[in-house]
């Protein structure tokens, strides 16, 4: 099936078309800044400008920085307030001229890498982690995702936020070179690690092209691999979600 994935993040917006079985882009990714502030009316313009820019008419799936439930959106950390309570499958939809289906962004990376990517055939826990203007989790525990996790929102020991501490946001907007961030974000795995004892990690989104240049400060017991769709797996995932619903209405 050909579906239109979304990513809808803090800083752009991004989509192409996937194809659902082998989670190819099967067009270039188009990017649009994200409007300031971020209100659902202008987020919902700029899909809908996607949507132009591709002459798209069929499904789409968005991957929403936030907690999305039934289609509502649930929580709004780094997009407008106004999205909290907001019906974003009815108002995407509306906007587009198309059906969307909404997920949170970090669940969609993590569908995308569980079908095609780094965990492929992987048991056990799998912690996927998004490391972008927030930072997004996603558990698995034998290929079942646990959806909204919403992890990088817990508290270090420090007494500070996650995602307040060890985003790529944060690396950028106290100028931290990659391995002072790499150890803020070690110590972000740690505490992931005891938690969730996951057996494999991984990680995506802006931060996962730069692997190398931090994975020396990575000294957790589990294995810890940046994503093989790096910060693609967004769109791929959102896709993955809109089949999934499509033959879930289906069945
Ligand atoms: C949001 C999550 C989202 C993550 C990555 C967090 O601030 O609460 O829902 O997955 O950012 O975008």
């Amino acid at each position: 099936m050909h579906i239109l994935g979304v990513d809808i993040g803090g800083s752009g917006i991004k989509g192409a078309i996937v194809n659902t079985q082998t989670g190819r882009l099967i067009t270039d990714r188009q990017r649009i800044a994200t409007p300031q502030p971020a209100t659902p009316k202008a987020v919902a313009s700029v899909l809908a400008q996607l949507v132009r820019y591709f002459q798209w008419s069929g499904p789409v799936g968005c991957g929403f920085p936030a907690a999305v439930h039934h289609g509502v959106a649930r929580t709004a950390a780094n997009i407008s307030s106004e999205f909290i309570g907001t019906d974003i499958d009815r108002l995407f939809s509306e906007a587009a001229g198309c059906t969307c289906f909404n997920v949170n962004d970090a669940d969609a990376a993590g569908l995308a890498e569980m079908r095609f990517g780094e965990g492929a055939g992987q048991n056990g826990v799998v912690l996927l982690i998004t490391i972008g203007t927030g930072l997004g989790t996603v558990l698995f525990t034998e290929g079942k995702l646990l959806p909204n996790t919403e992890l990088g929102h817990l508290y270090l020991e420090s007494g500070q936020k996650s995602e307040h501490f060890a985003s790529d946001a944060v690396r950028k907007s106290e100028g931290l070179g990659w391995k002072q961030w790499g150890k803020r974000f070690n110590e972000y795995l740690a505490m992931m690690e005891s938690l969730f004892w996951p057996d494999l990690i991984i990680l995506g989104g802006g931060a996962s092209k730069k692997f190398a240049k931090f994975e020396e400060k990575i000294l957790v017991d589990a294995q810890v691999r940046p994503a093989a769709f790096l910060n693609q797996a967004g769109i791929v995932g959102a896709a993955l979600f809109a089949e999934q619903r499509i033959h879930a209405a289906d069945s």
